[in-house]
């Protein structure tokens, strides 16, 4: 059984979630005078975002990064980045930096490369992941073109560029690969509902699994219903 860490209600969920990632980002800056998130899109976590930029962090000290990213113009409704400027407003206004993943004017594998670059210098002290119905996490969609590279655990990438025809949002995405995720000093999995829970606790091959197996520390998971 996968030790998951259930709350009555998503409002005490995201709660707990914003309070982790700023528990983390303190800690982070208490050593080493700067931290950085790595979070991820999706619809679940938004409302942890909005609750995390009214946490008291030094935000001058704090950089936004992507787990993930749809290849698609930060002011289109499907980009995670501007999901994500809009709901840390609180905390950017106030002077934290964000990491994009998506370049504008390049294809997606230089866009990967770009962000590679750039992600590869970062610290994560966490990492906030989600999970699709279909047991993907990140942008680790289920016969994805990339997917291998992106799940290598020895890769010594942190983003590549992925093309999954069944993606929500956008087909074609960028990813922080496992291997850059394992980096993180703490990495929680936040989810929602029945459906979700049932196919953590039961999955095997999924690339979710990946999380529980290949991770150096323990994989905080976080769900209500
Ligand atoms: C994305 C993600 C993705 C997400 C899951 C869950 O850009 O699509 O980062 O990995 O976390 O698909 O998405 P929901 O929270 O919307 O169910």
């Amino acid at each position: 059984m996968r030790a998951i860490t259930a709350f009555d209600t998503r409002d005490g969920l995201m709660a707990a979630a914003s309070r982790r990632v700023s528990e983390a980002l303190v800690l982070g800056i208490q050593a080493r005078g700067s931290a950085c998130a790595a979070l991820s899109g999706g619809q679940t976590p938004e409302p942890a975002y909005r609750r995390l930029a009214h946490e008291s962090v030094d935000w001058t000290r704090v950089t936004f990064a992507l787990v993930d990213e749809r290849f698609v113009q930060v002011d289109h409704p499907f980009s995670n980045e501007g999901m994500l400027r809009r709901s840390l407003r609180g905390a950017i206004g106030s002077g934290a930096a964000l990491s994009p993943m998506f370049s504008p004017e390049r294809t997606l594998e230089e866009a990967a490369d770009l962000a590679d670059a750039a992600y590869g210098a970062l610290h994560f002290d966490v990492a906030l992941l989600g999970m699709g119905a279909d047991g993907h996490t990140a942008s680790w969609f289920p016969g994805a073109s990339g997917l291998a590279a992106a799940m290598d655990p020895a890769s010594p990438r942190s983003v590549v560029a992925v093309r999954a025809p069944q993606a929500a949002g956008a087909s074609e995405r960028l990813t922080l690969t496992l291997a850059a995720i394992a980096r993180a000093d703490r990495v929680l999995l936040v989810i929602t509902g029945e459906e979700k829970r049932s196919l953590l606790e039961r999955a095997v091959d999924e690339p979710v699994t990946a999380l529980f197996n290949s991770l150096p520390r323990p994989l905080e998971v976080l769900w209500a219903p």
